[in-house]
């Protein structure tokens, strides 16, 4: 789609295949907010989640995934959604993943539990076999 020159992207999509991509997710994440005029306090946050779902991207699936970073603008706030999504083995047990220390490998399992402190909206839906999809919003104060 052609932008007029000078016009912020509000949606910005990286893909994550191995654990190379996870420092471009996390640049790319703070930048993202950053360029959009939210807080270096709000965009630190975004670009750890975002680290740890990239994480989890090459760590649990074969393939990767991709990180989706958009920005919300609602008429009383606005904030910048993460989504993740794959194509990869699935959760099967979401309430277990979900735990603080629950890992089936390769990681401390803070990375879920994480996400959810760090974000104001979060969101899992996984279905075995299929994928897993995560959504996380984080909303920037009234007046910021
Ligand atoms: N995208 C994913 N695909 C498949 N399984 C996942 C995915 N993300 C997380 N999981 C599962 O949830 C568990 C908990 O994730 P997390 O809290 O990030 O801990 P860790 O990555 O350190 O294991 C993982 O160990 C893994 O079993
Ligand atoms: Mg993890």
């Amino acid at each position: 789609m052609t932008r007029p020159h000078g016009h912020l992207q509000d949606t910005t999509v990286c893909s994550v295949e191995r654990e190379t991509d996870v420092p471009h997710v996390v640049a790319a994440s703070r930048q993202f907010c950053l360029a959009h005029g939210l807080s270096p306090l709000l965009a630190a946050h975004v670009a750890t989640a975002a680290s740890e779902l990239a994480n989890n991207l090459w760590m649990h699936t074969t393939r990767g995934g991709t990180i989706t970073l958009r920005l919300l603008t609602q008429p009383t706030r606005r904030g910048v959604e993460l989504l993740s999504g794959d194509e990869g083995p699935g959760i099967v047990d979401l309430a277990l993943a979900q735990q603080e220390g629950y890992s089936t490998g390769g990681g401390l399992g803070c990375g879920l539990p994480g996400v959810q402190r760090l974000m104001d909206d979060f969101e899992i839906r996984s279905t075995p076999g299929l994928g897993t999809w995560v959504r996380a919003c984080k909303w920037a104060k009234l007046g910021t």
